[in-house]
């Protein structure tokens, strides 16, 4: 598969076209930030661990039968996805209290939540990607109402195996930020799914292993994607 021009660079990965007008190629930067880019970093070797991290995930979440715009890994930092037309939507879900949830609702974290609970945030840097509900969805024509249950249905399935994936590797799936988009009329999930945009925390020591190491300063950053990468990839990363 032939890497062509540059289509989008984001914060975390660039997309490049190929030869054919389906397919994207995503490469995954060690690059990281938080807190709407305010602050900024480097997590060495992060592109790797997340580019391997979210081909294993997106291959077991396609034999659950979640359709995904995962193909294939390219190489260390390169995997080959259907290209979509995103949805632009953040759709987070959360199984324990953490982070804005907590601070929003003024609960402490690590509070098993008795079920997931489900928000979007409205996908747009420019207004630090405000919470948004249903109505702010149809407001701004983001997704026909059709698509909002559809995302709202994937959005439980995923959690549901993803959250027993990674319990078998001692890992509680804290919350985490799905995206998706639109591919010949089908809705397929996108983007990527590693510790940048999930909270993974011990099942032992509840330690986290995840970016929120990097947004608050935990030290051992490099370390807990590494380890989360051997769990999940069990290839002696
Ligand atoms: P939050 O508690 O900051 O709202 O984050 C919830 C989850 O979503 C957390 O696992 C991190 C992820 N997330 C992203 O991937 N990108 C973002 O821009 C934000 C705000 C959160
Ligand atoms: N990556 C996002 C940003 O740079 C937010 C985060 O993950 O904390 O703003």
């Amino acid at each position: 598969m032939e890497r062509r021009g540059k289509i989008y660079e984001g914060k975390a990965k660039i997309l490049y076209e190929t030869d054919n007008p389906d397919l994207v190629i995503q490469y995954f930067k060690d690059e990281a930030t938080a807190f709407d880019a305010q602050k900024r970093g480097i997590i060495e070797q992060k592109g790797i661990y997340n580019n391997r991290i979210s081909s294993v995930l997106f291959e077991y979440l396609g034999k659950q039968r979640i359709r995904t715009h995962f193909v294939q890994q390219l190489s260390d930092r390169e995997m080959l996805v259907k290209r979509l037309e995103i949805i632009k939507i953040e759709v987070v879900v959360r199984n324990m209290s953490a982070g804005s949830l907590s601070k929003r609702l003024g609960l402490e974290e690590g509070m098993p939540l008795a079920e997931p609970v489900l928000e979007f945030f409205y996908k747009n840097d420019a207004l630090n990607d405000p919470l948004i509900n249903d109505d702010h969805v149809r407001l701004l024509n983001l997704a026909t109402p059709q698509e909002v249950t559809a995302l709202r249905k994937r959005a439980v399935l995923v959690n549901h195996h993803l959250r027993e994936f990674l319990d078998k590797r001692d890992l509680i799936l804290v919350d985490f930020k799905l995206e998706f988009g639109r591919h010949h009329g089908q809705i397929l999930l996108g983007d990527e799914i590693t510790p940048d945009g999930c909270r993974l925390w011990d099942k032992q020591t509840l330690e986290k292993m995840d970016k929120d190491r990097f947004r608050r300063d935990l030290g051992k950053v490099e370390e807990a994607y590494q380890e989360v990468c051997h769990r999940i990839c069990g290839d002696g990363a």
